[in-house]
């Protein structure tokens, strides 16, 4: 079957379909970095848009005049163990980026590095040993510094130790909105990237997450007051169009035949957002025209792994921020009510709301609170009808 799974982060040329749009021009502005003018950029769109696997297209497309490097900041061990500090962001980056470089090639020697490393501009002193590469321990706030800058300064590094053989260096960060982790220090760190950024003529960043426009970080880092501020272009990234999807599923499922009232409804669960149209209509019955009714059916049947991700979400929030999310299956409410329903003071749900806010699980428009991720409350809805319960975490 030519149609990815919802979990594939690198798709074959054959699964990947349409937005030539978006890549043209995102590979067009990298361009620039050839010229000594690297763009700043930033892909946000909502989860299972399709990021992702865009990202790793175009880097596999540029793969060969430019030394890109992809990292997941999700996947790093400090966000991982849920203790995401700046020195653990710097020490990650670092250990990726060695990696990467060495693993493509452009081996940064280990004597060369460790020189670097002690050299006067940095003097770490505290370097160890690890797998052959040399890691640096930070040990106080200036260290963190040093360490910070170096680490940020290993790219331009490495394309100038490799000019003759490439244009310049793309370092695409993905995973962005995990940064939020930071709270009060997200500023700070965003300013001191900059900082840095700024100075590099032939590094590009291509930042992604799941975020989108309306997002408050997005206005700490591209707003005209933020930390990017005019300098860092924006592309978002939206849901497949209905059409889109119906040329899709022709050319990549054709076993997969709706009726006229069975696309609708296909259409309308899914959303058009890949991550969902892959993973349902792979779980469809095949080679019988499909109508509404065995769409819908089958969704619900199907929701549990359809919700996957989401119900991994749901586990892990309180019973509080549970509960305020299924006071919002029914209608849009402004803080006031959830707090009268939930018998507490507004005051005392503002660390839920920012934390529900931040995962993208609820959003707010003229103070109304809405649910954000339709399959979740759907899920719950079905969990509620087979159950007569929602599934609250045990306490
Ligand atoms: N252009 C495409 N053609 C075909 N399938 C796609 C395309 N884009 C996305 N998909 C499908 O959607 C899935 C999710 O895509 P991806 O992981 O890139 O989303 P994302 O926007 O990065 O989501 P998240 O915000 O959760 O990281 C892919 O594994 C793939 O199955
Ligand atoms: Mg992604």
């Amino acid at each position: 079957m030519d149609i990815a799974w919802g979990t594939d982060a690198e798709l074959t040329d054959e699964q990947f379909y349409n937005r030539d749009g978006e890549i043209l021009w995102i590979k067009n502005i990298l361009e620039t970095t050839s010229k000594g003018s690297p763009p700043t950029i930033m892909v946000v769109g909502i989860r299972g848009v399709g990021k992702t696997v865009l990202l790793k297209k175009i880097k596999k497309e540029l793969e060969d005049e430019y030394l890109v490097c992809y990292t997941d900041l999700s996947a790093t061990s400090g966000y991982q163990m849920g203790k995401l500090t700046e020195m653990s962001i710097m020490e990650d980056l670092f250990d990726f980026w060695v990696k990467e470089f060495r693993g493509k090639r452009f081996p940064t020697a280990h004597k060369k590095l460790s020189k670097l490393l002690s050299t006067k501009n940095y003097g770490l002193r505290e370097i160890i040993d690890v797998g052959g590469y040399p890691v640096p321990i930070p040990q106080s706030e200036d260290d963190y510094k040093k360490l910070s800058k170096f680490v940020l300064d290993l790219p331009q590094k490495a394309f100038e130790e490799h000019s003759d053989k490439i244009k310049g260096v793309i370092l695409v960060i993905d995973e962005f909105q995990v940064l939020k982790d930071l709270g009060g220090r997200l500023d700070a760190f965003l300013w001191f990237l900059r900082s840095v950024i700024q100075n590099q003529k032939n590094v590009a960043y291509v930042f992604s997450g799941s975020l989108t426009s309306t997002d408050s970080i997005i206005a700490k880092i591209a707003g005209g007051e933020g930390a990017f501020g005019g300098r860092m272009l924006n592309v978002e990234i939206t849901p497949f169009t209905e059409d889109t999807v119906k040329s899709y599923l022709e050319e990549k499922l054709p076993s997969l035949i709706f009726k006229e009232d069975g696309f609708n409804r296909f259409y309308q669960c899914t959303k058009g957002i890949p991550y969902y149209v892959n993973t349902f209509a792979k779980l469809l019955k095949k080679d019988d025209p499909l109508g509404d009714k065995e769409v819908k059916d089958e969704f619900y049947r199907t929701l549990p792994f359809l919700a996957v991700d989401l119900i991994n979400q749901w586990g892990r929030l309180s019973l509080q921020e549970q509960t305020i999310i299924t006071k919002l299956i029914n209608e849009p409410l402004r803080r006031k009510d959830i707090a009268e329903k939930l018998g507490v003071t507004t005051g005392s749900l503002g660390g839920p709301f920012k934390k529900l806010q931040e995962r993208g699980l609820i959003k707010s428009q003229d103070r109304v609170y809405t649910i954000n991720e339709p399959i979740l409350k759907a899920w719950l809805i079905k969990e509620h009808k087979d159950k007569g319960v929602f599934p609250f975490r045990s306490i």
